[in-house]
């Protein structure tokens, strides 16, 4: 998000490169800001190394240039992507992977190296990485070194240092640069702090995402950097029992001319925990009422403030900052020098290090324990890192997106979403509170008329997971816990078909919940469906209801014949749903019904399923 371009930003990367004496372009495709981090700490170990980079968002630059990235001597481009989704890139490098697929630029010789961001949990592993990788080699790139693969699932931090422990050292070898690395900090940002009536307090950033006011003079179109500010119409409990919360919460988007489809996401910008960020100015002994700002000290960059600036340290603490997850190891070994007590130091120097200790350490008591920022500080009393560098160091609060459980066609003026509140014991004993689903569970319409509503910053986001064009094209939907969600639009979608005396295809639904009595969410919306004959077949595994484990795949197993009719005749297969490995197990499920109902070997099988999802006939919206 870069929020104000630099004057020197219109000029070409390559002539901003060449004028500042950079030799490495640092490109990233970032969803949720792993990768623009992990792309700003390469420029920074290229700086340790004596060597300048540059940051770049591809859809901020103009990727035709990059072939002349070789006229710099000792150039390389080094690539940070996550994969998106079912294997798609990310919002950011949509247009440079299009670029990449026509590939009609030679990259003759131009040195590049990947790390690829993904989680193993999902089906296409590290996609974007992987093709980036050899792409570059087939348009006759020169790979300086192996493709590194982070996975999220378990420790992406730890794969990520690992692999430029490794990509560091060969990197210098090539350019005869000496590989020591020279230690110390080295700032990012130019902190400059205001007294009150320094500043001119209407040019003060409150939240906004992006521009100046936009919550006081809401415009169309929303989107990303300008969401609309929602109000909550509805927010009530679904489930019946049982110590967790789901909610199922409506937004009001009359007005806004937001339009939306079943099947899409909605993006919500959340709140930190006021709490903590009371308890984080305290530890820190801050005023947080003070207004700072914080300029990149490379004025080449298109990022001329880490998040909105002017602003107060408790709004950035507040709307700009994720001050919930673990924090990183080089957030970590930066904090090692702001100890005055040499053991915290050691301490905090031995979890940011790369030796096998190190990483056994920070595995187990940062990431194992989830701990935090605030829980950080708590247990190292003598750290105190002064807040403008802890500003610095921070990743950026994300917006959080939610399948969209509701179809236009019925509602076209509410957004509904079902959410599964996050609240989960540590393992240090501590209570941590996910960070959106906390703040929505307070926002509670007030039932009177005429009094402002509580409200949410969202913005849509269109997805590929659609409905057949033919309404008379049979569907399963396979969707255990939240997973309903996408196929409560899907279903209302067909109701109104049905309604209006289309001949609607079957429509079977695969859900499953721990016990019927307490999270059987919408359980009276599906039976009535099912009454109505909207929905042909309503197939329900509860899974902590018998001895054994019954999960929706088993059911598909137990309905060979019903489902092999539905591929057979145009059918569309949809799976949806937080449940981990959910996804590949119905996957596997599905490949077994090919071999068997349609007389495949396992591999024409396997390549049978590959079609349906490339023609869009099998899809999935898994989320982990
Ligand atoms: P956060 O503050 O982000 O905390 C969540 C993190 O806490 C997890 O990533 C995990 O690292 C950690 N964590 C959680 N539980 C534990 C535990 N028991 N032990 C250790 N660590 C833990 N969610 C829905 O509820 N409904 C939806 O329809 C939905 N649709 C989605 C669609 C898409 C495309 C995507 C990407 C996600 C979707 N999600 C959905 C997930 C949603 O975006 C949020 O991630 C979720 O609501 C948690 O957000 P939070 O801010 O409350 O939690
Ligand atoms: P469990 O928690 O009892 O194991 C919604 O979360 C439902 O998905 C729950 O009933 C959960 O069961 C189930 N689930 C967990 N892992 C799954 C998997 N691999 N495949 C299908 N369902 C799963």
């Amino acid at each position: 998000t870069g929020i104000q371009r630099s004057a020197s930003f219109e000029a070409g990367f390559i002539a901003r490169m060449k004028k500042a004496g950079r030799n490495i372009a640092i490109l990233y495709g970032s969803q949720t800001g792993t990768a623009e981090e992990f792309a700003g700490r390469l420029a920074k170990d290229a700086q340790r190394y004596g060597m300048k980079a540059l940051v770049l968002d591809p859809e901020e630059m103009n990727i035709d240039d990059l072939p002349q990235l070789t006229e710099i001597e000792n150039s390389l481009v080094i690539f940070c992507m996550a994969t998106y989704g079912e294997g798609d890139p990310t919002d950011n490098a949509q247009d440079f992977y299009d670029w990449l697929q026509q590939g009609e630029t030679k990259l003759n010789g131009l040195r590049y190296a990947v790390f690829g961001l993904g989680n193993k949990t999902y089906e296409h592993y590290n996609l974007m990485g992987e093709y980036v990788d050899r792409r570059m080699a087939e348009l006759g790139g020169d790979r300086v070194y192996t493709l590194g693969l982070g996975d999220d699932d378990t420790n992406i931090e730890e794969d990520f240092v690992t692999w430029k422990e490794g990509l560091w050292p060969v990197v210098c070898q090539k350019f005869g640069v000496e590989a020591s690395v020279e230690d110390g900090s080295f700032r990012a940002y130019t902190y400059i702090k205001y007294d009150s009536d320094e500043i001119d307090p209407n040019t003060v950033y409150k939240g906004e995402v992006a521009r100046l006011h936009s919550y006081k003079n809401q415009r169309p179109p929303y989107d990303a950097k300008n969401p609309y500010l929602s109000p909550v119409i509805v927010n009530k409990e679904l489930h019946k029992g049982g110590d967790r919360s789901c909610m199922h919460i409506e937004f009001n988007i009359t007005g806004s001319r937001m339009r939306y489809e079943a099947g899409d996401h909605v993006a919500v910008y959340p709140t930190n925990n006021v709490e903590m960020v009371e308890k984080i100015g305290k530890r820190l002994n801050l005023d947080l009422d003070t207004l700072f700002t914080l300029n990149n000290v490379d004025e080449d960059s298109s990022k001329r403030h880490p998040f909105p600036c002017p602003t107060t340290f408790r709004t950035a603490l507040t709307h700009y900052l994720d001050i919930s997850h673990p924090l990183r190891t080089n957030i970590l070994h930066e904090f090692a020098e702001y100890c005055s007590d040499e053991k915290d130091k050691e301490f905090l120097n031995l979890l940011s290090s790369a030796t096998p200790e190190g990483k056994k350490e920070y595995q187990h008591w940062v990431m194992d324990s989830r701990r935090h920022l605030l829980a950080i500080l708590d247990e190292v009393p003598s750290c105190n890192p002064p807040i403008d560098h802890i500003c610095e160091l921070l990743p950026r609060l994300q917006a959080r997106y939610y399948s969209i459980a509701s179809s236009p066609k019925e509602h076209s003026n509410s957004i509904h979403i079902c959410a599964v509140v996050v609240e989960y014991k540590t393992l240090d004993g501590r209570t941590n509170y996910g960070v959106a689903t906390n703040w929505l569970k307070n926002k509670i319409p007030v039932p009177a008329e005429g009094v402002p509503q509580p409200t949410v910053p969202i913005y849509v986001r269109k997805s590929q997971f659609r409905l057949p064009f033919k309404v008379s094209h049979p569907v399963i939907m396979v969707g255990p816990g939240t997973g309903l969600a996408p196929f409560i639009g899907f279903i209302q979608d067909r109701a109104f078909h049905k309604r209006n005396g289309k001949d609607v295809g079957k429509t079977i639904l695969y859900f499953g919940c721990r016990k019927q009595s307490e999270d059987f969410i919408y359980e009276e919306l599906l039976e009535d469906w099912k009454k109505e004959g909207v929905l042909t077949e309503l197939n329900l595994a509860f899974s902590r209801d018998s001895e054994k484990k019954v999960y929706v795949q088993n059911l598909i197993e137990n309905n060979k014949q019903s489902v092999w009719d539905v591929i057979d005749n145009h059918g569309h297969i949809y799976v949806c749903g937080d449940a981990r490995h959910m996804a590949r197990d119905v996957h596997d499920a599905i490949v077994d019904i090919v071999c068997e109902c349609g007389g495949k070997t396992h591999q024409q099988a396997v390549d049978f399923v590959k079609a349906l999802m490339n023609k869009g006939r099998y899809s999935a919206d898994v989320w982990s």
